[in-house]
């Protein structure tokens, strides 16, 4: 009876106990950027993706991802309180600095809040926040109220002159920091309006996304199309990761329950395909034409991990299936099967990201913010296992 007794309390303590062990998962991660620092000497290149020769892709700071190196190594000084990467993280996101003033990209959201916002939030130095006031300014000169979105790109093929892509979701965080910061209603109001519409217009009835929409200057929609998926009726999966992200930092930021409700079905829209594999791990693209043997997307994991952890919080009921989803995406990315092996995938932490199989590009390699959100996504997990 009481060996009986013994087994059960197992039993039930192994459902609770925690399945990813995110310390050492992290020891793991800072081996492997140990490495990564001594083949980068300088900062002047942003760390990027590897190229199929083996040789590092290292892009210039205007790149998109210049922030997610150094967020990255936020992500480790926040785990292990080491201030040897306090110190790699303040060169690495010193380097973004310029780009403030960048009114070229509506990147600047990711470019910008996870560098310096990280930076702002792990040290509060004052630096870091008028950086990103600036950054906030930037961005928000891509808004034109006609159009009542911020433009994503300067032009698009087909002669389109306003299209906006839904990666944008993504750069709102910065907006609403902006708003509280200053007190200055714009930004905010800025990030509603550009929800709303992409609301509008991003979606298809069954919750599934389009990549590009391409506005006149009245914001009329003009055409809706694919740019780095397979078609333009079919759904980028990393696309979709960036909505679901997207909707559910709208919730956080707004409270109101219409962002959380689309964030939920535009979510179980992903978690229910049937294309979706078993490691819940996508493919590049939802209907890619030649599933299952088509690439996976680990970025599109990582994110969609990340902001599942977050979203099971405010979810009720329906949050524990939404755990247990983000969960099992952290325990396939933490196997061997997408981690890599300490010196492998040229010192990359995640393997098999997809940048854009449609433009024959970055297929198969590693990508800088898969590493980024899987850190992300694994510190929210251990957040998540202390309360
Ligand atoms: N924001 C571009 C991409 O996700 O590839």
């Amino acid at each position: 009876m009481k060996k009986m007794m013994i087994l059960l309390s197992l039993i039930s303590l192994g459902a609770t106990a925690q399945k990813i062990d995110v310390n050492k998962q992290f020891a793991l991660a800072g081996q492997q950027y140990m490495r990564m620092l001594a083949d980068h000497p300088d900062t002047s290149k942003t760390i990027h993706s590897a190229k199929p020769d083996g040789t590092y892709r290292d892009l210039p700071s205007s790149w998109w991802c210049s922030g997610f190196f150094p967020g990255s190594l936020w992500y480790l000084y926040e785990n292990t309180k080491d201030v040897k990467w306090e110190k790699s993280a303040r060169l690495w996101t010193a380097a973004v600095e310029k780009e403030q003033y960048n009114k070229g990209t509506h990147d600047l959201g990711f470019m910008m809040f996870d560098s310096f916002g990280n930076e702002l939030r792990l040290t509060k130095d004052p630096h870091a926040k008028k950086v990103l006031i600036q950054s906030a300014k930037s961005l928000a000169s891509r808004f034109d109220p006609k159009v009542g979105l911020i433009k994503s790109w300067n032009s698009f093929k087909g002669g389109f002159t306003y299209p906006v892509i839904i990666d944008n979701m993504m750069n709102l965080e910065l907006l609403f920091w902006a708003s509280r910061e200053t007190g200055d209603p714009t930004f905010h109001d800025i990030a509603i309006t550009h929800a709303d519409n992409t609301i509008k217009n991003h979606f298809r009835s069954d919750y599934s996304s389009y990549h590009v929409i391409c506005y006149d200057e009245n914001g009329k929609v003009l055409v809706k199309k694919q740019h780095q998926g397979y078609q333009d009726e079919s759904t980028w999966s990393r696309g979709h990761a960036w909505a679901i992200y997207g909707y559910v930092t709208m919730y956080r930021e707004t409270k109101d329950k219409k962002y959380l409700d689309f964030a939920q079905k535009i979510t179980d829209f992903y978690l229910n395909h049937p294309n979706l594999p078993a490691d819940k791990i996508p493919y590049w693209d939802f209907s890619a034409p030649n599933i299952p043997n088509e690439e996976r997307d680990a970025s599109a994991g990582a994110i969609t991990a990340s902001a599942l952890l977050e979203l099971s919080t405010y979810s009720g009921a329906k949050g524990k299936r939404y755990y247990a989803d983000a969960v099992k995406m952290l325990e396939s990315l933490s196997s061997p099967a997408y981690r890599a092996a300490l010196g492998e995938n040229n010192n990359f932490l995640i393997k098999h990201c997809v940048g854009a199989k449609g433009l024959n590009s970055e297929i198969d390699v590693p990508l800088v913010y898969a590493d980024y959100y899987y850190l992300e996504g694994l510190l929210r997990y251990q957040r998540h296992n202390k309360k």
